[in-house]
């Protein structure tokens, strides 16, 4: 096998799974009409923050009747502040697939302490959604960022459910259909799917979650950045662009660029197109090739956007060192940057197939990724 280096480099290296690549066409002049050094709640920057509302709200196609909120601190602020405002009003479902939900059960099975049913799989695997109690609260990440393995979609979430779904969709909300009328809860932030900046998360409630809100207070104290009502109702002006504290106006205008291009791409389906183009180029080559294999086992929970891959020769004896070597030559020569498996998963890569990164991109990289597991093979000093 040649181990000569491919004549074409992506014209974007950039594949981290968050941040993200911004936009194809992002230019830092694209930010100008930011309302910098001028208040949030002065009406420029309300008419900005209520734009980025309405504009997740139609990309996404969110229901009318949903609340979408811009909270603090990325998508873990938002995930975290429904947490601790909603749960403990009955038992909670803890799922875990990865490295991100395993978080969301510390919180709350050893922060919050409620009564908690947890139900784990290993990288790779996914729960079985249908066999949760879904009277109970129900808190899970619908695209395991760290193992690339997601929920292939809502059917077993039952419409007729008395706990409220907890939904972490970071690295799903524009690149997978998320079923509304099942989710009560979704939170997602913008250094994602979108490429835009960190910072932000965005809180989307059902109507029922609202119920939930003002029918309902933790027995805990809540520090002020958590706290969705006052007197007992919903704070509606978090809903309407009123944000709990500061934002910075620059990631928003940031936000709406992004939303922006994602309309001429099509909107969410476009950039759902996107994504699958660029996660099919990379299972097709795993499906030619005997010494790269997709993380996840079941075809049907296969991401498309955090793309997980494992090596799978027997060559190989200190999996995590070769993996890193390999990601080490890709960042290098300049053609692949951030793609090491993430620090908890098994050893391997992990390439960003959000619709921000280009399918030509993808393709790009590809053949790279032979030429560094050859060379690395070579390295190891065992036959070709
Ligand atoms: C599934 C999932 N949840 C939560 C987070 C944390 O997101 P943030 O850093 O935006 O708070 C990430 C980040 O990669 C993630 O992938």
């Amino acid at each position: 096998m040649t181990t000569e280096q491919p004549a074409t480099r992506p014209g974007n290296p950039r594949f981290s799974s968050g941040p993200c690549a911004k936009i194809p066409t992002f230019d830092l002049s694209k930010l100008s009409d930011a309302p910098l050094g001028r208040s949030h709640r002065a009406a420029v920057g309300k008419a900005k923050l209520k734009a980025a509302i309405e504009g997740t709200r139609e990309v996404l196609g969110i229901p009318d009747d949903y609340r979408i909120g811009i909270v603090p601190a990325s998508d873990t602020g938002a995930f975290e502040m429904a947490m601790w405002s909603m749960l403990g009003e009955r038992p909670a479902e803890m799922v875990a697939w990865e490295s991100f939900g395993a978080g969301w059960v510390t919180d709350v099975v050893k922060q919050l302490k409620i009564d908690a049913q947890v139900h784990e799989a290993p990288y790779g695997r996914i729960v079985d959604m249908a066999a949760l109690n879904y009277d109970n609260d129900v808190c899970f990440t619908w695209n395991g960022t760290t193992s690339g393995v997601r929920v292939p979609d809502g059917g077993v979430i039952p419409a007729d459910r008395a706990g409220l779904t907890m939904c972490d969709a970071t690295s799903a909300a524009f690149a997978q259909d998320l079923p509304w009328d099942k989710l009560d809860v979704t939170t997602f932030s913008w250094q994602k799917v979108l490429g835009g900046e960190a910072a932000h998360g965005m809180l989307i409630l059902s109507p029922r979650a609202v119920k939930r809100l003002e029918s309902y207070t933790p027995a805990w104290p809540l520090p002020k950045i958590f706290r969705l009502t006052k007197g007992g109702k919903l704070n509606e002006g978090i809903f309407e662009g009123a944000t709990i504290n500061t934002p910075s106006m620059l990631a928003v205008e940031d936000y709406l660029v992004a939303l922006d291009w994602a309309r001429s791409v099509g909107g969410l389906k476009g950039l759902m197109a996107r994504a699958d183009a660029n996660a099919q180029a990379i299972w097709d080559f795993c499906e030619s090739r005997d010494w790269i294999a997709n993380l996840a086992e079941d075809p049907a929970t296969r991401s498309n956007t955090s793309v997980c891959l494992k090596f799978t020769d027997d060559r190989i004896k200190d999996g995590a060192t070769f993996a890193k070597a390999v990601a080490k030559r890709l960042e290098a020569e300049g053609v692949a940057l951030d793609i090491g498996a993430y620090r908890d998963a098994p050893a391997g890569l992990r390439i960003w197939c959000g619709g921000t990164v280009e399918t030509s991109d993808i393709e790009a990289l590809l053949p790279w990724i032979d030429w560094a597991f050859h060379a690395e093979i070579a390295a190891l000093g065992e036959p070709a």
